[in-house]
């Protein structure tokens, strides 16, 4: 089942708020609750919010032609709603702009292309994402015992995954010893729905508390760190789930690889090094509450950035569905020239 997938006029999702305890669909109607489900992560992860801000426009310019609106307009005003959503992952913002570009206000018709568009952005995703797990599985070594954070996983996409394709790619090849998942408080993608994935997928595994993490990579318990990414700057600097840039730290001051996976449309060339991504501050009762009850005393303020920027210097090897780059060594611009995707038009 696809995580994200436009159906009859609608886009479906799986709800991600509720797992691992319900299994729950949702249709969405209209660009606010797409705009409602992203920024309360019921749809989440760089390539699904890639696609959700694809379907989005979409979705607006085929509402607007129903109910006789201006067209162009709608594109505009859905686009500046689900931009604003969530800040970081740069996906959404290539998933607006590449569906919106594709409208012609001189012809009627081009709100055929661009559902078009946006229903080829869901293909393509999947694609991609078994590509990143071939290519991205040569990495591992047999017996290879795995660590990832957050949830980089077929919820995260359309289907497979990123960081967990290369794990089901390596795991179907008989090289996964066993993955640990780190919790990844506060909203804890890695317990819900890493821990979830992994266990449909069959691959042996736990959980940690993140601040195990550090000490686990030390003690000599873990082969590899594989991880998705939300931006990847010009210099290969990655912005991901806030607790990567720790974990970097770790695996390289033990000598472990630390590889990043993510598709095309998480680099982004015009950014040129992390200090320039914007990150996301999310609410502090994320921090302060748990299950709605309050755990620190009232009037205590938080710190909530949703993700962190990891040196390229720490990153060990970005797999991406076009090849594998090494930062500081490679220069990630020569992945777009070699990228099957680049340029294709799918009108
Ligand atoms: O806040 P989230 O859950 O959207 O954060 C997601 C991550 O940090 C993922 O690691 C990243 O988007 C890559 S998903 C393939």
């Amino acid at each position: 089942m696809r995580t994200i997938d436009w159906v009859d006029g609608r886009i479906h999702i799986i709800d991600q708020t509720l797992l691992p305890g319900e299994e729950v669909s949702l249709s969405l109607e209209t660009v606010e609750e797409v705009a409602e489900a992203i920024s309360s992560l019921r749809v989440r992860g760089a390539p699904a919010l890639g696609v959700a801000g694809g379907l989005g426009v979409a979705l607006a310019a085929r509402r607007a032609r129903e109910d006789g609106e201006d067209v162009g307009e709608a594109i505009s005003r859905a686009a500046s709603l689900l931009a604003s959503t969530r800040p970081t992952a740069v996906n959404l913002r290539w998933g607006i702009e590449r569906v919106e570009g594709v409208y012609d206000p001189s012809r009627p018709e081009s709100v055929e292309d661009l559902i078009r568009e946006a229903r080829a952005m869901v293909e393509e995703d999947e694609k991609i994402n078994r590509l990143i797990g071939e290519v991205g599985a040569g990495l591992i070594e047999g017996g290879s015992r795995v660590l990832t954070h957050c949830n980089a996983g077929a919820l995260a996409c359309v289907a497979h995954g990123t960081a967990l394709s290369i794990v089901k790619v390596a795991h179907e090849r008989g090289l996964v010893a066993g993955v640990t998942a780190t919790e990844t408080r506060p909203l804890l993608q890695g317990s819900r729905l890493t821990a979830w994935e992994l266990k449909r997928m069959g691959v042996p595994h736990r959980v940690t508390i993140d601040s195990g993490a550090a000490g686990l990579i030390a003690s000599g318990s873990i082969d590899v760190v594989v991880t998705g990414a939300d931006r990847i700057a010009a210099n290969g600097d990655v912005a991901n789930k806030v607790g990567t840039y720790p974990l970097a730290l770790a695996a390289n001051a033990s000598g472990v690889p630390f590889v990043v996976a993510a598709p095309l449309s998480t680099i982004d060339l015009a950014t040129p090094d992390g200090g320039a991504i914007p990150i996301e501050e999310r609410s502090a009762s994320e921090v302060l509450e748990v299950n709605g009850l309050r755990i620190a005393p009232e009037g205590t303020e938080a710190y909530n950035p949703a993700f962190d920027v990891t040196p390229a210097s720490l990153v060990s090897a970005i797999v991406t569905e076009a090849g594998i780059v090494r930062p500081g060594v490679d220069d990630l611009r020569t992945l777009f020239e070699e990228a099957p995707w680049v340029g294709e038009t799918t009108g």
